[in-house]
């Protein structure tokens, strides 16, 4: 049975779709766990006028779709209590602080607390700087997550991260990147610990390239309005892709703890290779869906809430390079479209013919998984797939790592309550990755792309192909 915690969660935004889809299915399997049980209530807030009785009703049905045992849900929902909050008001955080308060005593949590912002990021600062004005802190722990986007570049990131700071400590700030919560990206840095081997090969002298691909077969769907501020840069690449980089690329920490990690990650990113803006076209391609063969399928430009003449990407490739002794000269392919063939995150890791010492065919590939396949697929082509279980790939001791699905959600909370940082993104990271987006987005916005330039349900435009075909490389995936 694991360890009960105790907290209030405050979820700002907790009549939204982020809360109900995500947040509270992750925190209801974690009731059902036994880690939270009777010391824990979550105050959701959010304009709308709703009772207590109304928001307990839509937290059921949000978990309807994972569960039928209905006394259960409704024991779970029981710690609900909701607030109707104008995040300008200071009065509404002064009736949050007392409700908080009276339930800090009635279910005994120790003062613990979760604030979660699950709004509309223009909105993180000011309830950052009303929970500091309005003394909502407590003595027992008080634990800031931020979902993405944080920021839209360099500058808007630094005035955000400003305005936390105020507020938070960088030690109560958790960033959340839900793919360091989901359980192949999570194991990376445990696999290569548990298979020396493995990581001694992890260099420029065996590896002749790596490939990061998030591929996904939808479109932007409802999200016409916010994909036309992103694009692929700011909605996968700087986030997503790089911290998939940083766990892969990563030197060994000395101890596997959050601090460690985040040092040795920080020192990785702080070495990617400056792009000029005019090595930008040489390095990276954009794209952008048109309808399929058959068309069937919306163009992105006539999708809703999207500009008919919109240059945003839905689709990016790109050539990272690090300036370290490990990495100098081994390009790290990354990719992310939407409308792909279909949905999957995976990462090739591809040697060259020097790896043969090791006892390994030449031009040995070795792919992991993250989605949508289990996590712990391992393959390598060309040589016996026990064999290498055995040999080079140790799995570590507690088999439930690789079981279930524990959803990211679930776990980056398990993170949460037990203050550990090593799954969140630290704002040294993050500073160093704006820089390098930065540079791409700058000059991409001065251009004029030929847009659409891709099929739907296609792997992409053909400079995609061209890009790696230039390195006399090719994508593993394709
Ligand atoms: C989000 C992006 O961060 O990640 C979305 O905003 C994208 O555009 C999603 O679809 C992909 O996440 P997952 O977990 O479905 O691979």
């Amino acid at each position: 049975m694991a360890t009960e915690k105790s907290a209030v969660f405050i979820i700002f935004g907790g009549s939204g779709d982020l809360a109900h889809r995500k947040l509270y299915p992750a925190l209801y399997r974690l009731f059902k766990a036994g880690m939270l049980k009777d010391h824990f209530a979550v105050i959701g807030t959010a304009r709308r006028p709703w009772s207590n009785e109304y928001f307990r009703q839509t937290v059921v049905t949000s978990l309807e779709d994972f569960d039928d045992d209905k006394r259960m849900m409704e024991n779970f929902a029981m710690h609900f209590f909701y607030q109707s909050h104008d995040v300008n008001d200071s009065d509404h955080y002064i009736a949050l602080k007392q409700l908080a308060s009276k339930l800090d005593d009635r279910f005994e949590t120790g003062r613990n607390r979760v604030y979660y912002m699950a709004i509309a990021p223009r909105f993180f600062g000011t309830v950052a700087a009303h929970i500091k004005s309005e003394d909502l802190k407590t003595d027992g722990y008080n634990r800031l997550v931020i979902e993405k986007p944080f920021g839209r570049d360099l500058k808007s990131a630094c005035d955000l991260n400003d305005a936390l700071s105020k507020a938070f400590t960088e030690k109560e700030i958790y960033r959340i990147d839900h793919y360091l919560g989901k359980k192949m990206v999570k194991e990376i840095p445990n696999l290569r610990q548990n298979n020396p081997k493995f990581d001694e090969i992890l260099n420029n002298k065996y590896v002749s390239n790596v490939q990061v691909t998030l591929g996904e077969s939808l479109g932007v769907e409802d999200r016409g309005g916010y994909y036309e501020t992103a694009g692929a840069l700011r909605d996968m690449v700087q986030n997503h892709i790089m911290q998939i980089l940083g766990v892969v690329a990563m030197d060994e920490p000395e101890v596997m703890n959050a601090e460690s990690i985040h040092e040795i990650k920080g020192g990785l990113f702080a070495n990617l290779k400056d792009l000029t803006p005019e090595q930008v076209s040489k390095k990276f391609v954009r794209g952008q869906y048109d309808t399929d063969k058959i068309g069937k399928l919306n163009p992105y430009r006539k999708e809703d809430k999207v500009e008919e003449d919109s240059n945003i990407e839905t689709f990016v490739a790109g050539k990272i390079e690090f300036n370290n002794e490990r990495w100098a000269d081994v390009p790290f392919y990354v990719r992310s479209g939407k409308r792909m063939p279909k949905k999957s995150s995976r990462i090739d890791i591809v040697f060259n013919e020097k790896v043969e010492a090791f006892g390994i065919r030449p031009n040995t590939i070795v792919t992991l998984f993250i989605e949508p396949e289990d996590g712990s697929s391992i393959l390598i082509n060309g040589i016996d797939y026990r064999e290498v279980k055995q040999d080079l790939i140790k799995y570590p001791e507690d088999p439930d790592i690789f079981k279930g699905a524990r959803e990211a959600y679930e776990s980056l909370f398990i993170d949460i309550l037990a203050g550990d940082k090593a799954n969140f993104t630290l704002w040294e990271e993050l500073k160093s990755t704006w820089k390098y987006i930065d540079v791409i987005r700058e000059q991409w916005d001065a251009e004029d792309p030929q847009f659409p330039n891709y099929l739907s349900d296609t792997m992409g435009p053909d400079t995609a192909d061209t890009l790696l075909e230039k390195d006399g490389n090719s994508w593993i995936w394709n």
